[in-house]
């Protein structure tokens, strides 16, 4: 399948130097990162605790590349406003939890003038997110169960990003978790255009994180 939305690299801030954030997020932009890729987990919908919108605004402050904020959280609804304010681009939430209204929060989200994402977990059916298409600029498609870095690739990802492209050429469809060049291929192949990437760009066997930049985006640009 072509790309039918500009390729995106998202390194995952997951992956960087807790103790020198805003450092590594002018790595990131230096390196030819296209959106630094924050997970904010709250250790309730995820089984870990990241960073809240404090770390969000001290990434704003040193970097102009858009901020991609994944909120895994049972209450999106609670914090958006504070990631909003902190500088986020855009504001992914889950499709998963049950406490609070999906439909309402996106639009929240976009009435403040901010790109609004849905995300879904390996085990949740792809149909899941259909209800909200027409709110959003994003799928964020997951391919590990959220929590940590450096986890497998699980493929049923890849049949998903395929539906949801078929339904529309106008989104983003990112790919989030155990992604390098070879599942980068397979799932841009499969009609994905941003890719999330953590362990594979921040720890790479022999190359810095421009070269892994450089390498997957050859990889998915040049198969
Ligand atoms: C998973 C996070 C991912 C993670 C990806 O819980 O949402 O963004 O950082 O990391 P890698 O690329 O190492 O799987
Ligand atoms: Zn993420």
């Amino acid at each position: 399948m072509k790309l039918t939305r500009p390729l995106i690299i998202a390194p995952s801030i997951l992956s960087a130097d807790f103790g020198n954030f805003a450092a590594e997020a002018q790595r990131v932009e230096r390196s030819g990162g296209d959106w630094i890729h924050c997970d904010v987990m709250d250790a309730h919908f995820v089984p870990n605790l990241t960073f809240g919108a404090d770390v969000v605004r001290a990434l704003r402050k040193a970097s102009k590349l858009p901020l991609d904020v994944h909120l895994m959280m049972d209450r999106p609804d609670l914090y958006m406003d504070r990631f909003i304010d902190a500088g986020a681009d855009n504001v992914i939430i889950h499709v998963e939890p049950k406490e609070y209204d999906v439909a309402k929060t996106l639009s929240h989200i976009r009435s403040r003038g901010k790109l609004a994402g849905i995300s879904l977990n390996p085990p949740t059916p792809v149909e899941a997110v259909l209800p909200y298409l027409h709110l959003v600029d994003q799928v964020l498609v997951m391919t590990v169960n959220p929590g940590f870095g450096g986890q497998s690739f699980i493929p049923t990802g890849i049949d998903k990003v395929r539906f949801l492209r078929e339904k529309s050429a106008t989104l983003d469809i990112s790919v989030d978790g155990g992604i390098g060049p070879d599942t980068g291929r397979r799932v841009i192949e499969a009609g994905a255009n941003a890719l999330v990437a953590g362990n594979s760009l921040f720890h790479h066997k022999t190359l810095d994180l421009a070269g892994a930049i450089r390498e997957l985006r050859g990889a998915c640009l040049h198969p």
